[in-house]
């Protein structure tokens, strides 16, 4: 948890009073984000690689607002992408083509030609993600009368169970249509190896998110160097990649910090005999969740015998994580407020049942006029929507502690007339 209770009992992000972002009738909800925070974890990480060559591909998917995107480049980070938006906004932002990985099991041809064409030698690696993607690669590469860096990413069919995290949010396991499976591994080097187009740089995977224990991350690294090992009989390679999931404290606890994973696969690394191969990752959730929240306005309250409801202008269109994983985002007030306190359930306006952040202890004082639902800078924005008709929240970015950006929610008509105008 980023923020920081003042000692007048007021709630702080980044040296900004968040209640002080709440005043004006469309303030809320918003997104408030500590940019300076975001550059410092980026460093931390990068700290942890020492003089080991590396890579830090950030998962823009987890945060793609301009500000935060800098931040992590100004601390050396380069980007995971998954999409041709998201990778044309990583060379906007300034990433460097070379420092640009591009997952994704189903890439499009114009996606393939951005990554192909991009810089003087396209971006750093694409993940090639099933043997039956080698040849739609290596024809955009032809097109384009170029060679392309790619990587394999590798399905180390790791079961979900053994994972300490949510099932939709695992990705290695052998149901999942990520990555290519294991027996499948050597027929896709061997078709890599035979198109001239293109170059094999690395082997990658990725097991899951929101892993909370070094060991869960070494299950996925532990297949994936072993692979690496029996691939340089044949090629070289580059670099080993073993991808995001490094987990932050929700308020169940998380002791590992990322730059404990990154120790920890060194040292696997180098136990391996792979120590001269730079190793890559792709954190997301781990640069951003813990220093960004959503702040919202307390609408009513709705009390029956046996419940009772805290309604927020803030919902499942706007942090879509607790309707979608049952994720919890502890809820805060903005200021301490003396009195009883009771479970409320707190609920946002949209016509869903899954509209719903859980049970949170707050205060019955109606003066309780705004609350913060924290570690929401991760998959929070980036995944909103404009279901109901309701306005993307507002963002606010902080650095050197005070505003330095905002993005006002943008005006009720705007959605009633893109709808009215579809099709026209
Ligand atoms: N690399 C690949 C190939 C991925 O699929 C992902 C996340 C990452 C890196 C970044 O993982 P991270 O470090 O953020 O765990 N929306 C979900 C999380 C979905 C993650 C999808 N892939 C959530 O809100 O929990």
């Amino acid at each position: 948890m980023a923020t920081h209770l003042r000692s007048d009992g007021t709630l702080e992000l980044g040296g900004v009073s968040l209640e002080s972002l709440t005043r004006g009738e469309e303030a809320t909800p918003a997104y408030v984000y500590d940019v300076d925070a975001i550059r410092a974890e980026g460093r931390e990480l990068i700290g942890a690689f020492e003089d080991q060559p590396h890579l830090v591909a950030y998962a823009v998917k987890a945060n793609s607002a301009g500000p935060v995107v800098r931040a992590l480049v100004e601390a050396g980070c380069g980007a995971d992408v998954v999409s041709g938006a998201e990778l044309m906004l990583a060379l906007a932002a300034g990433v460097s083509p070379d420092k640009i990985v591009y997952s994704g099991v189903a890439k499009s041809d114009a996606e393939l030609d951005l990554a192909v064409g991009a810089g003087p030698e396209g971006i750093g690696a694409v993940q090639i993600e099933s043997a039956e993607e080698v040849e739609r690669v290596a024809a955009r590469a032809r097109a384009a009368g170029r060679t392309c860096r790619v990587s394999l990413r590798v399905n180390p069919g790791v079961d979900a169970d053994d994972l300490d995290t949510h099932a939709y949010i695992t990705t290695g396991h052998d149901e999942a249509k990520f990555g290519v499976p294991l027996e499948s591994i050597d027929a896709a080097v061997d078709a890599i190896l035979a198109r001239p187009e293109l170059r094999l740089a690395g082997l990658a995977s990725h097991v899951g998110s929101q892993l909370t224990s070094t060991d869960a991350y070494l299950v996925g690294a532990r297949v994936l160097f072993d692979l690496a090992k029996a691939v340089r009989q044949k090629a070289s390679l580059a670099f080993v990649d073993t991808g995001g999931g490094f987990g932050i404290d929700y308020g169940e606890g998380c002791p590992a910090r990322p730059a404990d994973f990154i120790r920890a696969t060194r040292a696997l690394q180098r136990e391996r005999g792979l120590g001269d191969l730079a190793l890559y990752c792709e954190p997301g959730r781990s640069m951003v969740a813990a220093h960004g929240v959503v702040l919202a306005k307390v609408l009513q309250r709705k009390v029956s015998s046996a419940r009772r409801w805290l309604m927020i202008d803030a919902g499942m269109n706007d942090l879509m994580r607790p309707a979608l994983y049952q994720a919890l985002h502890r809820v805060v007030p903005l200021r301490a407020i003396s009195g009883p306190t009771s479970a409320w359930r707190v609920v946002g306006p949209v016509c869903e049942s899954s509209d719903d952040f859980g049970v949170h202890t707050l205060p019955d004082d109606p003066d309780l006029s705004h609350v913060a639902l924290l570690d929401a800078g991760a998959y929070g924005y980036s995944m909103a929507s404009r279901y109901n008709g309701r306005a993307l929240p507002a963002e606010v970015f902080v650095s050197g502690g005070r505003v330095t950006g905002r993005t006002d929610r943008r005006p009720m008509s705007e959605w009633v007339e893109d709808r009215l105008a579809a099709g026209r």
